[in-house]
């Protein structure tokens, strides 16, 4: 099902590093984004070049760097033949650098400039997506990682790399099927691809030196693939998720890396293996089967690297408001819809309507609390959608996300990061920071934050065509 060739030559980390040097001044960065139509060869010479939407011409986007603490000023040009923004995807910043059209700024119009500008608080594995038409604009190929690094640590590994995972759903003339809201994807699993992508390229071979030890940032940009990343004959350690650190924990035998959507997880990996060997690193597809993603190819010679085997020094701590558990409110977030579930009625915009007619007229197939939202209602001219929640700034909230649907959902919060406290019942011992966190099928979790960031901020499943048929929510900060 998943192409897995060999046909090009290319490493598959050489595809990432086409981004202009950024212009640097004490604690500034600045980039230019041209997002635009372009051509890339992606399944070899003997096949035709796909269509792609990019950012500056590049499968991933390019990527952009700073150090924690410096204020990053991302100049956005829109050379799409649709409007746009730019949402940057866990990033607490200030509400009106967002990139949500309707919400938080209006949608940039094609030939249109916008410039983002926002300091960065926290260290981490982050990513830039458009938030207009998410489905289709990221489907087409526009997204890209956002890598901030730490500014108080010492680094501990030898080498980082950066694996961004995607799929891509191509047809016979390697051209994206232009599907991009099928009535089976927007209820059921979301648009999977039939290609998956590491780092922009057909995912094959990995390089790695013996004796090195590896931090690799993951990030998982897919519309709705959910990766589940097996290591064979090696085991990592997890030390961030969604860019925030936590105290490392080495996998068990046997044990994946799941990402959802929007998900990232920063690991550290010593290469254990002899020169020349392979390991298959492997992902399972949603029927968990499991197929061969890309090898760890070893090179012939090892390095004298300084890390390898040592101790693990935790990563320094992001400074994320701490939530008061004891004296938090608690609020309650049902998910419901989808193909098998048990949804007969929705509000729809603040309609309320049967599910059959929501689908027919809006191709609205799920619901938080019953209410669905529509793109439109986010859209230009349509104004603020009413929120779901209303919070006070500087109290604790312990959401309770109980999935009554069928189907998992990596739940995104905007402008925040919780903790998880338990899933499916189990309480978690490292209770880790997130800002998308996989929700099983018929599966809970309880997310505890401090509300400390003014707005209206979207609360979405990160499958973007469950967000584009209703998944979606407004939680009001005040
Ligand atoms: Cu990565 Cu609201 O999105
Ligand atoms: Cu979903």
């Amino acid at each position: 099902m998943l192409n897995r060739r060999t046909l090009l030559t290319a490493s598959a980390a050489t595809g990432l590093f086409l981004a202009a040097p950024p212009l640097r001044a004490s604690g500034r960065v600045s980039y230019r984004l041209v997002m635009a139509p372009t051509q890339q060869k992606l399944l070899g010479d003997d096949k035709p070049e796909t269509a792609l939407w990019c950012f500056n011409d590049s499968l991933p986007g390019p990527v952009l760097r700073a150090r924690q603490g410096d204020v990053l000023r991302v100049e956005v040009e829109n050379r799409l033949p649709q409007p746009t923004t730019v949402h940057w995807h866990g990033i607490r910043l200030p509400l009106a650098m967002d990139g949500v059209p309707g919400l938080s700024q209006e949608p940039i119009p094609p030939g249109g400039r916008f410039v983002y500008e926002f300091a960065l608080p926290d260290a981490g594995s982050y990513w830039y997506h458009p938030h207009w038409g998410s489905a289709e604009q990221v489907g087409r190929g526009l997204y890209g990682a956002l890598i901030v690094a730490e500014r108080n640590a010492a680094q501990a590994w030898d080498r980082e790399a950066l694996w961004v995972l995607s799929d891509l759903r191509l047809d016979k003339e390697a051209q994206i099927t232009p599907d991009f809201r099928l009535p089976m994807d927007l209820s059921h699993a979301g648009r999977l691809g039939n290609t998956a992508l590491l780092n922009g390229l057909l995912a094959q071979n990995f390089s790695v030196t013996p004796g090195e030890r590896l931090r690799l940032r993951l990030i998982n940009t897919a519309n709705a693939r959910i990766f589940a990343l097996r290591f064979a004959q090696h085991r990592p350690w997890l030390v961030a998720l969604d860019g925030h650190p936590l105290p490392p924990r080495q996998l068990g035998e046997d044990a994946p890396v799941t990402l959802g959507p929007g998900m990232r997880a920063d690991l550290i990996l010593d290469a254990t293996g002899k020169p020349g060997e392979r390991f298959t690193v492997s992902d399972s597809d949603p029927r968990g089967r499991r197929y061969a993603l890309l090898d760890l190819e070893y090179g012939p010679q090892p390095v004298g690297a300084k890390f390898f085997g040592k101790d693990l020094p935790a990563l320094p701590p992001n400074p994320v408001a701490e939530p008061d558990i004891a004296r938090a409110e608690r609020l309650s977030l049902t998910m419901s819809g989808g193909a098998m579930g048990q949804l007969t009625e929705v509000s729809v915009d603040g309609k309320k309507l049967g599910l059959r007619e929501a689908f027919q007229q809006h191709r609205v197939a799920w619901a938080l609390n019953g209410q669905a939202h529509t793109e439109q209602q986010h859209g230009p001219g349509h104004g603020h959608s009413p929120p779901l929640f209303s919070l006070s700034l500087g109290k604790s909230y312990i959401i309770e996300v109980i999935n009554e649907t069928m189907w998992p959902h990596p739940l995104h919060l905007h402008g925040h990061a919780f903790r998880v406290l338990s899933q499916d019942g189990q309480a978690l011992a490292d209770k880790p920071f997130h800002d998308t966190v996989l929700i099983n099928p018929r599966g809970r979790a309880e997310l505890a934050f401090m509300a400390d960031n003014p707005g209206d901020w979207m609360l979405h499943c990160h499958i973007l065509e469950h967000q584009a048929a209703g998944m979606m929510a407004v939680v009001r900060v005040a």
